[in-house]
């Protein structure tokens, strides 16, 4: 048995809240103990296990925390689009016509250069504190490219989720139907092997609601699971959608009804906010009041692509969540978290309970606050998972 102890921890987030009673669960002067890649045991420094350690590690009063579960990527991609980005700064507005750039980039790259940019995301976004990604093709939109989109990403993560329902490729702008119906047949099957989510952006200039619901029932009936990227560009029926169809997540939701809210407050779906997207496009960051006063479960997640939303970074969509969206910074570092593991329907991950994964993360701080406070600075000292170190 492997086990190392983490002493002297000046404030431990566990998201347990039979610590304090508050969602964070917080333990000042604080140990943890990890068994076999599992947390064994946390608790007052004072009151640490000694016998059996075979590793100990001072933290040195730092705060420690989960690490983040990033439940929201495209991180299959080649190219950048910096000059896009360049443009909204100067006054243009975000559409999603830009995507199929990156199609046409990632068509053409070899599998190894898009296993080795992902993995490049992957290793910045450990960096970063990050610990668990989901990730979804989505740029690939032809039979052949989807499928190695996911064979990528099934490389690197268990999360995968297909997207070929993100826009309609541009052969096949004058029958869109028929391209949906790719999607829910030869692409779908291609792809069942390496995903686990699928997924549809159901918006202005991508996929109607109907269309979305033929393809989500599609890979429903395949036996993976719905997510829906919806309402980020105006109001729709993608939420409805979600709801309707027991999606793990809604993701963006940046325009939301009393409708929406209210059936998702009945609802086990989560919603997901992505102030990445706001922030690269330009748009007004929604305020997550609502959603809370509902009692809604809210995760916060990189949104990581190369069109509207470069970062791998969850502590800077931390601080955007505290600055702009009126998250506490308890409510952000939680969506960060034990958010990101409910939208995936994870709970071995996103807190630091018994039995839970090691995953967690070593602040060169006091405390969980400085993620919003100290805003561009990356504070991570040391990342761990299942137990092992990565950073
Ligand atoms: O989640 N909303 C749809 N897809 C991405 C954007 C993709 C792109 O612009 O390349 C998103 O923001
Ligand atoms: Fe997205």
């Amino acid at each position: 048995m492997t086990s190392t102890l983490i002493t002297n921890i000046g404030q431990l987030v566990t998201n347990d809240p039979t610590h304090d009673g508050t969602k964070l669960g917080l333990i000042k002067d604080a140990a943890l103990l990890i068994e076999d890649g599992v947390i064994a045991w946390a608790g007052a420094n004072s009151e640490a296990p000694t016998k059996h350690i075979k590793t100990s590690i001072d933290a040195e009063g730092m705060c420690v925390l989960p690490g983040y579960v990033d439940s929201h990527t495209h991180m299959i991609f080649t190219g950048d689009r910096s000059n896009e980005f360049r443009a909204r700064m100067l006054g243009e507005s975000y559409t999603a016509g830009g995507i199929a750039s990156t199609v046409e980039k990632t068509r053409k790259a070899s599998d190894e250069l898009l296993l080795a940019h992902a993995k490049f995301l992957v290793s910045e976004a450990h960096s970063g504190g990050t610990t668990t990604l989901e990730i979804k093709s989505g740029y690939g939109l032809s039979v052949h490219d989807e499928r190695r989109s996911l064979q990528i990403a099934s490389q690197i993560t268990d999360e995968t989720t297909f997207l070929g329902a993100h826009v309609v490729p541009v052969e096949y702008k004058d029958s869109p139907k028929d391209y949906v119906d790719l999607v829910c047949g030869e692409m779908l099957d291609a792809v069942v092997p390496f995903a686990k989510w699928i997924d549809v952006f159901c918006d202005k200039g991508a996929f109607a609601v109907d269309d979305a619901r033929q393809i989500l029932k599609a890979g429903i009936a395949k036996g993976l699971l719905p997510r829906i990227h919806a309402n980020q560009l105006q109001e729709g029926q993608g939420v409805l959608l979600g709801v309707e169809l027991d999606a793990a997540s809604v993701d963006h939701v940046s325009h939301l009804s009393e409708i929406d809210i209210e059936a998702l407050s009945t609802s086990k779906t989560v919603a997901t906010l992505l102030p990445g997207a706001e922030f690269s496009t330009r748009s007004l960051y929604p305020d997550v009041r609502p959603l809370l006063e509902a009692s809604i479960a809210v995760a916060l997640a990189s949104d990581c692509n190369p069109g509207s939303s470069y970062t791998t970074s969850m502590a800077f969509i931390i601080a955007m969540a505290v600055r702009e969206m009126h998250f506490s910074p308890e409510q952000a570092v939680w969506s960060a978290t034990m958010g990101g593991a409910k939208a995936l329907r994870r709970n071995d991950i996103g807190h630091l309970v018994e039995g839970a994964s090691a995953d967690f993360q070593i602040l060169n701080a006091p405390s969980y606050i400085h993620l919003a406070y100290r805003p561009g600075v990356n504070l991570v000292e040391q990342v761990w998972r299942n137990g092992l170190q990565l950073i």
